[in-house]
This record gives C-alpha cells, sequence and structure tokens, in this order.
C-alpha cells in the first residue's frame, strides 16, 4: 500500500454529526414502529452500527452481501452474495448503504427487497457520488455527496484494506 496516497475528504467528527442527524430524521419518522435495518456487507458496518445507535425506536437488524467490485472500478453486475436471514413480508425497512456509485447495486437490492413485499423501503447511504451515477436512483437519506474519486475508510475498502480509518479519504496511486 505503499505506493497510494490518502488525502482526508470528510473527518471522524463531520461523519458523527451527520450520521446523528439522519438517526433523528429516522426516529421522528418512524416513532414507534418497529423497523428492519438492513445493512449491504461489507462496506456499510461502520455507518451501520453508528446509524443503529442513534435511532431510537424498537429496531432488528439483517444484513446482506453483494459483489460487483473488481479493485477501482464497477464491473457493472451485481451479484447476491448473502440473503436476508429473515421475512420483511410487511416490515418496515431500511437498506444502508456505505457508498452510491452507479447505482447499480442500490437498484439492484431494492428490486430485490420489494419481491419480498415490505410494508414500506426506506433507502440510506452514507456515501453519494453524484456524477458516477448511470442509472436514476432515488435515495431517502444521504451523509455526503461527494466528487467521483475513488474513496476510503469508515469501512470503505481498497482491496480489502482501509476500513479501520475513522474518517474518509480519496486515494490515489503515486506510481
Ligand atoms: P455502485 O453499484 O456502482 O453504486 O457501487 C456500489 C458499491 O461499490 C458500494 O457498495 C461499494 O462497495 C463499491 N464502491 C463504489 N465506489 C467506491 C469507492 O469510492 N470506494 C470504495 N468502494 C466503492
Amino acid at each position: 500500500m505503499d505506493n497510494l496516497r490518502l488525502s482526508p475528504l470528510i473527518s471522524a467528527d463531520e461523519i458523527k454529526t451527520r450520521v446523528l442527524k439522519i438517526g433523528e430524521s429516522i426516529t421522528d419518522k418512524y416513532r414507534g414502529k418497529e423497523l428492519v435495518v438492513v445493512g449491504v456487507l461489507k462496506g456499510s458496518f461502520m455507518f451501520f452500527s453508528d446509524l443503529i445507535r442513534s435511532i431510537d425506536t424498537d429496531l432488528t437488524c439483517d444484513f446482506c452481501g453483494v459483489s460487483s467490485y473488481t479493485e477501482m472500478q464497477s464491473t457493472g453486475e451485481v451479484r447476491l452474495t448473502l440473503d436476508l436471514s429473515r421475512s420483511i413480508r410487511d416490515r418496515h425497512v431500511i437498506l444502508v448503504e456505505d457508498i452510491v456509485d452507479t447505482g447499480l447495486t442500490m437498484n439492484f437490492l431494492r428490486r430485490h427487497l420489494q419481491i419480498h413485499k415490505p410494508k414500506s423501503l426506506t433507502t440510506a447511504s452514507l456515501l453519494l457520488k453524484p456524477d458516477a451515477l448511470k442509472e436514476e436512483c432515488s435515495l431517502d437519506y444521504v451523509g455526503f455527496k461527494i466528487p467521483n474519486d475513488f474513496v476510503v475508510g469508515y469501512g470503505l475498502d481498497y482491496q480489502g484494506y482501509f476500513r479501520n480509518l475513522p474518517y474518509i479519504a480519496q486515494v490515489s496511486n503515486i506510481n
């Protein structure tokens, strides 16, 4: 990883403030109702765990997994690698992603979850790259809109690394 340069883009404090705000909005919307919060592995695990702690209503957690990326490029083909463990039929569901880039993964998962007939489906993504979208992708909650650069940290990786950074950084190759 010596040939990579990391440039901090969003600090840990900025992330914390924004995640709390999203959690408050979700709490306001679902107060008194029960939620199923679905995290998309692996990238959303850090956002997911901070977000659920800022939501103040009864909830259960579930996860699904997808793959579409090779190194720094989307392959354009989304594959489900892990499915939900319990039925979401007639439940209020929040789908939690780390980042929406081309929009293909979020739209794939939205379609996949809708098949199981939830009572409602709300989407949240920590990051959105508006300039990278390949198809329309409407999101209910977005943490930050960022430029069309590859980023790591706070759960997001490059070749499996950097997920443990507490902040988001742009990564570039210096060779
Ligand atoms: P999309 O289908 O192109 O929107 O890509 C969504 C998935 O690609 C995300 O859940 C991430 O796993 C991965 N991804 C997209 N952009 C980045 C990035 O800048 N850094 C790390 N992973 C990314």
